[in-house]
């Protein structure tokens, strides 16, 4: 089945545009087909210079030129470009409405834009730049099955998507995977200074920590055992790999884990009231 192709346009030019449309591109979505505004002209040079694509200062003239509308602005700025988007494009309803902010539901944007307008919400993630990416979808009740397509398409062409039941399972979603890759850095930083304070430069430090998250990673996505199972694998009884996990096991990670991610869960909730 060939990947279905409409212009679209993204309404922010930050960190996850950069990253969708960087994956996008590198996967062979045509980039005259892509759109992206910006009110500071250093991110969409690099965009047009190093992809491509079409750029504009003014979020008007590329949501009139893009099919699919991606709003892609911070949570708390979303209310004010709405406005200007519902006062000034033509023929709004037409288009399909994306979001990729954390947060703000459906009826928030029925009400900032149009109670007609057909919607996608997608919970992204920065490693899509990479071609690795994991994106939460769901619809409203009015997206048709060839805007599910378009988006589950597209999305994919930058990773994977995982269509989810409704906007509380999305919140989840983004607790786990749209904050996640920033938790692995987190974790794979602790493990560098770690063998930093044990005398390895910065440069194999992180070598060392990097190629071994990878490695994980694939070896966890290529296998059907468990989790717990491959750990186990590498575990050998009364062995240093079974000293190292049983400190991380007092220091009981699951629950700091389960915190984590419920303290990400109640700021996407927050952010629903909030903005
Ligand atoms: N980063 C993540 O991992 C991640 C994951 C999932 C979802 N998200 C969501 O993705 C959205 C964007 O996040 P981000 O990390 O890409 O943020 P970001 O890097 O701060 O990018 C936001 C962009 O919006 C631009 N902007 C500001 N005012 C604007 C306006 N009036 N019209 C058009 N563009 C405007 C900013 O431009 P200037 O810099 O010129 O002000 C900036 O380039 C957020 O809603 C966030 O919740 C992010």
């Amino acid at each position: 089945m060939t990947t279905p192709i409409r212009k679209i346009g993204f309404i922010g030019a930050g960190n996850m545009t950069q990253s969708i449309v960087g994956g996008m591109v590198a996967s062979g979505y045509p980039a005259d087909h892509i759109f992206v505004s910006n009110p500071s002209t250093a991110k969409l040079d690099k965009l047009k210079n190093e992809l491509n694509v079409q750029t504009s200062q003014d979020n008007v003239e590329i949501a009139e030129a893009a099919e699919v509308i991606v709003l892609a602005v911070k949570p708390q700025l979303m209310a004010d470009v709405c406005e200007h988007l519902r006062t000034t494009v033509t023929d709004l309803e037409s288009k399909l409405i994306v979001s990729i902010a954390a947060g703000i539901r459906f009826d928030k944007y029925r009400n900032y834009l149009n109670e007609d307008i057909r919607m996608i919400r997608v919970m992204p993630n920065t490693p899509s730049l990479v071609g690795e990416g994991l994106s939460g979808l769901v619809s409203d009740d009015r997206a048709t099955s060839a805007d599910c397509d378009f988006i589950e398409h597209t999305f994919n062409g930058v990773g994977k998507s995982v269509w989810v039941e409704n906007e509380d399972q999305l919140d989840i979603l983004g607790a786990v995977a749209g904050s996640g890759p920033a938790y692995f850095f987190e974790f794979m930083a602790t493990l560098q200074k770690a063998a930093e304070a044990l005398g390895f430069d910065l440069d194999k430090a992180r070598e060392m920590v990097q190629q071994t998250a990878l490695g994980a990673a694939k070896m966890a996505s290529h296998s059907d055992l468990e989790l717990a199972d491959l750990r186990s694998q590498v575990t050998s009884k009364g062995g240093s790999t079974a000293k190292g996990v049983e400190v991380y096991q007092q220091a009981n990670l699951e629950q700091i884990s389960a915190d984590a991610v419920r303290a990400a869960v109640k700021r996407n909730q927050e952010m629903a009231e909030l903005f």
